[in-house]
């Protein structure tokens, strides 16, 4: 195997279709040569096993009972996936276009929208890889406020249209996101007016930041050895996950193992973040999760993170304090917690924990 030429050290982009072999980099279960067995050389990283015996739970937003039926899947899953979510088909095709015409560029064009060593939009690898040992199989793009500037880079002629695409999908999913969130707060019996300290003035999640990951994860020469994205919590309040349909994604569940969560028509998939894990005070976890690869097909994903706007404390709600239940974390900004994310990693959560006094 010789690298591909356009393998670029500032931040290591790959050209993937170029590759028939895995790149040493990239394999992430060492194969012991004398004994024949296969080692893992990340005790953290649980075998490639995937058990099906349980499944992630599928909720209607139509059905009345779906604020209950989500506090339950919160608190033994931390993701579920939601349909009847009144978002059309057609805006699902469209970022799915995007993406493709995104991932279909040479390299030379991506790099002309390259994410700048410290910054936080453009194309690049997945945001988590300086937390592990090997490379991920996938590409990301990432969008915060405005694609515009790369996208003109991208496409000269025809970057509005693309423009236009991640507009309104980002529209659709803020929405649905508020609705997610009076949802699972209903669940935990805080009312809007309860809310108020974190909601704004109108007791809406206008104010709400987010941020937009386009994943590509190309077909792999040898997928039992790769990883297409590692195990990780979402730094969000909650995720809205668009999956195409090539599986891949699963989910850690205690007790079982890595469980998949299958690409559904039209679903989906939400998952709770270690700042809704604080303002639940611990009450919804934030679920780890990963992405595996396969040999012959292209999983194409899009990840609308939603959180507090920057400069806004999350807290454990004072609803969820009580005599038998002190605060199990303290305060923090989406940035701080980004901050302590960056340093601690997985260790972030447990970084805020507050002692037993
Ligand atoms: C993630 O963003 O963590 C998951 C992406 C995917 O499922 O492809
Ligand atoms: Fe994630």
């Amino acid at each position: 195997f010789r690298e591909h030429p356009l393998h670029l050290h500032h931040n290591k982009l790959l050209d993937f279709n170029s590759l028939e072999e895995l790149p040493d980099s990239y394999a992430w279960i060492q194969i012991d040569q004398d004994d024949h067995t296969i080692t893992n050389p990340n005790p953290n990283y649980p075998s490639n096993s995937c058990h099906g015996d349980e499944n992630v739970p599928i909720i209607n937003l139509n059905d009345p009972n779906a604020p209950k039926l989500i506090g339950n899947a919160c608190k033994t899953w931390g993701v579920f996936q939601v349909v009847n979510h009144g978002i059309p088909m057609s805006l699902f095709r469209d970022i799915q276009q995007t993406g493709q015409a995104l991932f279909s560029c040479s390299t030379h064009q991506k790099l002309k929208a390259a994410r700048t060593p410290d910054g936080v939009s453009g194309y690049g690898r997945a945001r988590i890889s300086s937390f592990f040992p090997k490379l991920m199989w996938s590409e990301c793009f990432t969008i915060v406020e405005s694609p515009l500037e790369h996208f003109i880079q991208l496409w000269p002629h025809e970057y509005n249209k693309h423009c236009d695409v991640v507009v309104q999908y980002e529209e659709a999913m803020k929405k649905l996101a508020q609705k997610l969130m009076w949802m699972v707060l209903t669940s935990l019996g805080i009312s809007k007016e309860e809310l108020k300290w974190a909601a704004g003035p109108k007791g809406e999640f206008k104010w709400a930041c987010s941020a937009l990951h386009l994943n590509s994860y190309p077909s792999c020469p040898d997928p039992d050895r790769a990883m297409g994205l590692a195990p990780h919590t979402d730094s969000t309040l909650l995720t809205i996950l668009y999956q195409n349909d090539v599986s891949g994604l699963q989910v850690l569940r205690e007790g079982v193992g890595w469980v998949a969560v299958p690409p559904l028509p039209g679903g989906l998939v939400i998952n709770m973040g270690d700042l809704f894990h604080i303002l639940s005070n611990g009450s919804y976890p934030s679920v780890l999760h990963r992405v595996l690869v396969n040999r012959t097909r292209q999983r194409f994903s899009v990840a609308y993170l939603y959180g507090p706007p920057p400069n806004v404390h999350i807290r454990p709600h004072p609803k969820l304090i009580g005599p038998n239940r002190r605060a199990l974390y303290r305060p923090v900004t989406w940035n701080e917690y980004l901050g302590t994310k960056a340093k601690y990693f997985n260790k972030a959560l447990s970084s805020l924990q507050l002692c037993a006094t």
